[in-house]
């Protein structure tokens, strides 16, 4: 907050669509009261507005991008699956895990066992990760509780992350993870005690911005996803759905029948399914490290998400079976290189897109006049140096309304 600040020789990527995620065109911004106010080449800044600018900073030709937004991430859990990792590379597959009562059952009995404090000092690494990446805004999804209490502590972990390191936090519900034992083989219940107990209370705690479910061969069906939607949309609750990461079991055409913020993973999507997600606004959310970790094939049909229009977001999905990944850099590599999307759609893939599956836009992930006045100072002139580094963090500061809050100029 507070008054008015010159941001000069910058390269200012506004980020509001892929076409302007491309050359920087704006060389300067003004903020004023934690937004954005002005953005454009300083030469046209009117002088009354220039007046007005208390501070002026030089950015001595740094590139500035929105803050960037990790749109699906499961950063709250406890212990690792780091002996599953061994045993995939021995060669068990994800799914003979799962089906032993390991993968995400296994989780679940750590972060059952763990307490807020211990969730939150487990958590705190993996975020600080990404914030010194430059990400200002993230999503962390329950989903390893799967009682009601445990997924309400998972998700009051992620309110106290948001307070305690300044960054904007979207929470999903994601009791529709896995069955739990207590309610082995009676998987219809247990949807309907999380869609129609669980989750009217959890939102009364006002714990719930979204609604998730993991919809797949092994997990919840298409008319689970429909027992849980109805239930969302009775307390205006968005939704969005892991879809298609094994097997295409008919999600995405119910979650564009809810108009889905997002459905995520997407190796396995049709063409009338990408069509129904571009007439619902909903966001493809791909998560190449996912993908790689498992090593899977074949990888998202991103030409087809293309060719029907459907905006594409990146994501690091940080979880310990599927992704041990706490680097949106990372990500953005291995989305360009993994699936093919080129630089500028990797980097509206974690700004404008990203903030439109969480619907933070138009707000958020972009550099426009009335936007929160959240940016990165990166030590690169062109936008594209961000996805061709690998292991390379090169951001600089990182601005937040308005203010340094780390990192210096
Ligand atoms: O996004 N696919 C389901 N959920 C996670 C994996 C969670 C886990 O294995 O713990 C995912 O890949
Ligand atoms: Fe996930």
């Amino acid at each position: 907050m507070g008054p008015a600040a010159l941001w000069r020789n910058a390269r200012v990527v506004p980020c509001t669509s892929v076409a302007t995620a491309t050359a920087p065109d704006a060389d300067a911004l003004v903020t004023e009261d934690g937004r954005v106010v002005w953005v454009g080449r300083e030469p046209t800044l009117s002088p009354g507005l220039r007046a007005r600018c208390a501070t002026v900073h030089d950015l001595a030709g740094r590139l500035v991008t929105p803050g960037l937004i990790d749109c699906h991430t499961h950063l709250v859990f406890a212990g690792d699956r780091a002996a599953e990792f061994a045993e995939r590379q021995r060669g068990v597959s994800y799914e003979e895990i799962a089906r032993r009562g390991g993968g995400i059952l296994s989780t679940v009995r750590a972060t059952r066992a763990a307490d807020a404090a211990a969730l939150i000092e487990a958590a705190t690494p993996r975020l600080e990760s990404l914030l010194r990446e430059g990400v200002t805004a993230i999503e962390i999804k329950s989903g390893y509780g799967l009682t009601l209490e445990d997924e309400a502590r998972m998700l009051e972990v992620a309110r106290t992350l948001a307070r305690r390191h300044d960054i904007e936090v979207r929470t999903t519900y994601l009791a529709a993870h896995a069955v739990p034992p207590e309610f082995a083989g009676r998987g219809a219940e247990y949807v309907r005690v999380l869609a129609r107990e669980w989750l009217p209370e959890l939102a009364r705690r006002g714990l719930v911005d979204a609604v998730d479910i993991y919809c797949d061969r092994g997990a919840f069906s298409a008319a689970d996803a429909v027992t849980l939607f109805d239930a969302a949309r009775e307390l205006g609750l968005p939704v969005k759905m892991h879809a298609g990461q094994f097997a295409d079991v008919g999600g995405v055409e119910v979650a564009a029948r809810f108009a889905a913020l997002s459905c995520d993973h997407l190796e396995e999507l049709s063409a009338a399914d990408a069509a129904r997600m571009a007439q619902a606004g909903t966001v493809a959310v791909l998560l190449p490290v996912a993908y790689y970790t498992l090593g899977q094939a074949p990888p998202p049909p991103v030409q087809r998400l293309r060719d029907a229009g459907v905006l594409m977001a990146v994501a690091t999905d940080c979880n310990p079976g599927t992704s041990p990944c706490a680097s949106i850099l990372l990500a953005m590599n291995m989305a360009c290189r993994l699936f093919a999307l080129t630089a500028e759609e990797a980097l509206a893939g974690v700004t404008c897109h990203a903030a439109r599956a969480l619907a933070l836009s138009p707000s958020t992930g972009s550099l426009a006049p009335g936007a929160t006045a959240d940016f990165v100072v990166w030590d690169a002139t062109a936008p594209y140096e961000l996805s061709y580094w690998t292991g390379l963090n090169r951001c600089r500061a990182v601005v937040r309304r308005g203010a340094i809050a780390r990192g210096k100029l």
